[in-house]
């Protein structure tokens, strides 16, 4: 049987340069859901944990994945999370019913160990403030608790617990998903901006130097999308620094090559976004330009969802806990391509999640942790990707998606001019056909590299390949 190939062509020119790969792009989310935390990357008494009761094989992995910072403690958790519940000694931590995923929470993992576990894992905490059930005096608290150095009550009692050294947090988000009907504490646009507005104000009292991410829309399917972000940003625009996206996608009921194609779903949405802050800042006559937060993106199989059982409010239940295959990766790979070619507007992204709930890590009470077919990707362009993104514009036949026209290669480029490394990566969409691709590349100070190379990638694959390293 003759394999069936078609035909692409790539220019890579040092000149055409979107944006700086920030390495927050890189980044994921650990929510206290199902078994992310407990069982997951926290899990007493395991042969592999640490002192801590942090499991030594899930830190290997996290680390192997690449992942630069973890946003915390969700999600819809947050907007019924207490922080005081989560710091100092375990013996006072109240258990507590969580009302977000129908679970009791136990609060022996909180913000003191999310940082002792980052500084293991070698990675940024980002957290999350409440502003579902709570608000500005909260949030204040758990800045000055974090970030201040000390000679206040809750600086010293950070201290007390055994962090003599602020924790230094930079990059806060204010609420979650606070357009979602479910999410509780939801509130109408304006009012969540001004409450977002309020907070991010006196948050930045405590400390100047926090960046602030704001609420977008759970989810651009949702019928308020855009005129969410509007009204929001009317309100606070001058107050934060990064709007949210989520970006969730579902492989059931398409064809691989539609469900590869809804990564362009993501571009569009990335553009909306863009188009919607930078229309507020316009009005406002402002020269400042917001940057978009991508702080939930994967492949989520949602018709999967069982709801809880309503007599029941089990401890770290196993939730999402999807099975990926090798479309899934494919599906991350492109996806990484769509932050990538963003690279001017979105500053940072994270994977959702980390472990166990719809993640590239998954563990086994007791027993091992492993890798899913999701990590592969993640792992290998987060550690490829450095510099900055090249223009990339492949030529080549476009098909048809519910999205629009959807071109059969997906592709992006970095460019480090300290290694010279250029890295191309490519996603092939089509469910038959080889990709056969030209690369030329024009204007390369280190001139061995100029010239032309072919590339073939299968259907339905990814590639990263550096252009930089000849063979
Ligand atoms: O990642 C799972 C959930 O998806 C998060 O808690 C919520 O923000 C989103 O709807």
């Amino acid at each position: 049987m003759s394999i069936e190939t078609y035909d692409a062509a790539i220019t890579l020119s040092p000149d055409f340069r979107v944006g700086r790969v920030d390495p927050r792009l890189f980044g994921s989310f650990l929510e206290h859901m199902g078994r992310a935390v407990h069982g997951g990357v926290f899990e007493p008494g395991h042969p592999e944990a640490d002192d801590e009761g942090f499991r030594t094989d899930v830190l290997d992995l996290v680390r192997r994945l690449g992942t630069t910072a973890v946003r915390y403690p969700g999600g819809s958790f947050v907007s019924g999370y207490r922080w005081e519940d989560g710091v100092g000694p375990r013996e006072h931590r109240p258990t507590r019913l969580d009302l977000a995923w129908h679970a009791t929470e136990t609060n022996a993992f909180g913000t003191d160990e999310l940082m002792r576990w980052c500084r293991r894992a070698d990675v940024e905490p980002m957290l999350a403030v409440n502003l579902g059930t709570r608000g500005v005096q909260e949030a204040v608290d758990l800045v000055e608790y974090c970030n201040h150095p000390g000679g206040t009550r809750l600086s010293d009692l950070r201290r007390a617990h055994g962090a003599e050294d602020p924790y230094d947090v930079r990059l806060w988000f204010l609420g979650n998903e606070m357009d979602g009907a479910w999410q509780i504490g939801h509130r109408p646009a304006a009012d969540y901006g001004r409450l977002a507005a309020a907070t991010g104000r006196a948050m930045r009292m405590v400390d100047p130097r926090i960046e602030l991410v704001v609420c977008g829309s759970w989810a651009p399917a949702s019928a308020t999308f855009a005129t969410w972000e509007s009204a929001v940003l009317q309100e606070c625009y001058d107050t934060v620094d990064h709007i949210s996206l989520h970006s969730y996608h579902d492989p059931t009921g398409r064809t691989p090559a539609a469900y590869l194609a809804t990564a362009h779903e993501l571009d569009l949405a990335i553009d909306a976004v863009v188009a919607t802050a930078d229309h507020v800042g316009a009005a406002l006559r402002s020269p400042k330009r917001l940057q978009v937060a991508v702080d939930e993106w994967n492949v989520w199989y949602r018709s999967r969802w069982i709801d809880p059982d309503p007599d029941r409010w089990p401890q770290a239940p196993p939730l999402l806990e999807d099975t990926y295959d090798d479309l899934d990766a494919t599906m991350v790979a492109s996806l990484l391509v769509t932050l990538l070619r963003h690279a001017d507007r979105v500053s940072l992204a994270c994977l959702a999640q980390l472990v166990n709930v719809i993640a590239p890590i998954r563990t086994d009470p007791g027993g091992s942790a492993w890798r899913q077919t999701t990590f592969e990707p993640f792992a290998r362009i987060a550690a490829a990707a450095r510099g900055e993104v090249l223009r990339v514009e492949p030529r080549v036949a476009t098909y048809e998606a519910e999205a629009g026209e959807v071109p059969l290669l997906d592709a992006t480029a970095t460019y480090d001019e300290e290694s010279g490394a250029v890295v191309l990566v490519l996603v092939n969409r089509s469910e038959t056909s080889t990709a056969r691709t030209r690369v030329a590349l024009r204007g390369f100070p280190q001139a061995t590299l100029d010239g032309a190379r072919e590339l073939e990638v299968a259907p339905l694959s990814w590639t990263v390949v550096d252009l930089g390293q000849r063979a």
